[in-house]
């Protein structure tokens, strides 16, 4: 008998824990790693404020004001983290039946956008959120039509109105996020028209109809009143988010996402071997608050649990992560 894990005697022939014996050992043969570089920091900012609002459901999340967000770039930035993405919470009293907030060149998600490429520019990849619903005064993703239902055509003339003003203000990367059909094909032929060519589109390619955004609504302050499952994805189905990732190559995704990630990580799996683009993953606000608030009680350890969720984000086959800890971890790695 040979080291074939039969064993010599009592003994076992193959012994996997040699290379757990010490952190060096597993560090030396650990299959996958977190970088700085591949996480991205979604950030909110908030018009009309004069301090950043803390957001209860997501403790040490807040929405900026233009000035924390700059600092929070900068901050980012300095830890090594890869890219922000901006979300826009626009007056109350702005929010309108079309979502005007979001395609006025002087909406808050635009000024943001500017201030964030004119402090950091060079040094994050920024992007931005490209959806009605923090803009809409319904809180859906798009606009509606005469029977109360989101009219899909008519919201993808919107979205095109936002890819040119974002893109003006400056943005590297736009995230359509409001899973209409056809949205990328419609973003990419608006931005090559404007002239911006190399605005890249990061397609929310399988984007789940999820419990988990529910801090994020706050986070928003959203007012929507049911949910999105006439256009976001049956969390039963995974081929679908395949129909979907060829339908979002076909017509020019630069990058393609899978969200939430944690409770989808057959779905990262899935999409990241069948693509040869980058594949990113949403940690969202609801995974988030779990492990915030199970640590807050002391019920498990936060930064173990952290990096736990990380990586198995990062094992399931997402090159690039989308985390509200993006800073904190950075800097720890
Ligand atoms: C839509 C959008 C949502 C999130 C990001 N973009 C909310 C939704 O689709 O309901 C959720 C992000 C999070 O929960 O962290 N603009």
């Amino acid at each position: 008998m040979s080291g074939n894990g039969s064993g010599y005697g009592q003994f076992p022939g193959t012994r996997p824990r040699r290379l757990r014996t010490t952190p060096a050992m597993r560090r030396l043969v650990a299959e996958n790693r977190l970088h700085p570089a591949e996480l991205i920091l979604p950030v909110f900012v908030r018009e009309g404020i004069d301090a950043p609002v803390p957001i209860s459901a997501m403790p040490g999340v807040v929405q900026h004001t233009r000035d924390t967000l700059r600092k929070a770039a900068v901050e980012a930035a300095e830890a090594g983290v890869g890219g922000i993405m901006l979300f826009g919470v626009p007056l109350d009293e702005k929010k309108d039946a079309v979502g005007t907030p979001g395609t006025d060149p002087d909406g808050i998600l635009q000024v943001a956008i500017r201030d964030v490429v004119s402090e950091v520019g060079d040094a994050l990849v920024v992007m931005s959120d490209l959806c009605l619903d923090e803009h809409i005064e319904h809180g859906h993703c798009g606009v509606l039509d005469s029977k109360g239902r989101v009219d899909n055509d008519a919201t993808l003339e919107r979205y095109a109105e936002m890819a040119r003003v974002q893109a003006d203000a400056g943005v590297h990367v736009v995230g359509p996020s409001g899973m209409m059909d056809g949205q990328v094909g419609v973003i990419r032929g608006a931005l090559d028209a404007a002239g911006h060519q190399d605005v890249s589109v990061l397609a929310y390619t399988a984007k789940y109809a999820s419990a988990f955004y529910g801090p994020f609504r706050e986070a928003i302050g959203s007012s929507l009143k049911g949910d999105r499952k006439t256009y976001q994805q049956d969390p039963a189905n995974q081929r679908e988010s395949l129909r979907e990732l060829a339908l979002d190559l076909a017509e020019g995704a630069d990058m393609v996402m899978v969200k939430p990630a944690g409770p989808y990580l057959d779905v990262v799996a899935k999409v990241a071997e069948s693509v040869d683009v980058p594949v990113a993953a949403y940690q969202i606000s609801g995974e988030y608050a779990m492990v915030e608030a199970a640590a807050e009680r002391g019920w498990i350890d936060r930064d173990r649990a952290i990096m736990e969720t990380l990586t198995g984000i990062r094992r399931a086959g997402a090159q690039l992560i989308l985390t509200y800890w993006a800073t904190e971890v950075a800097a720890q790695l």
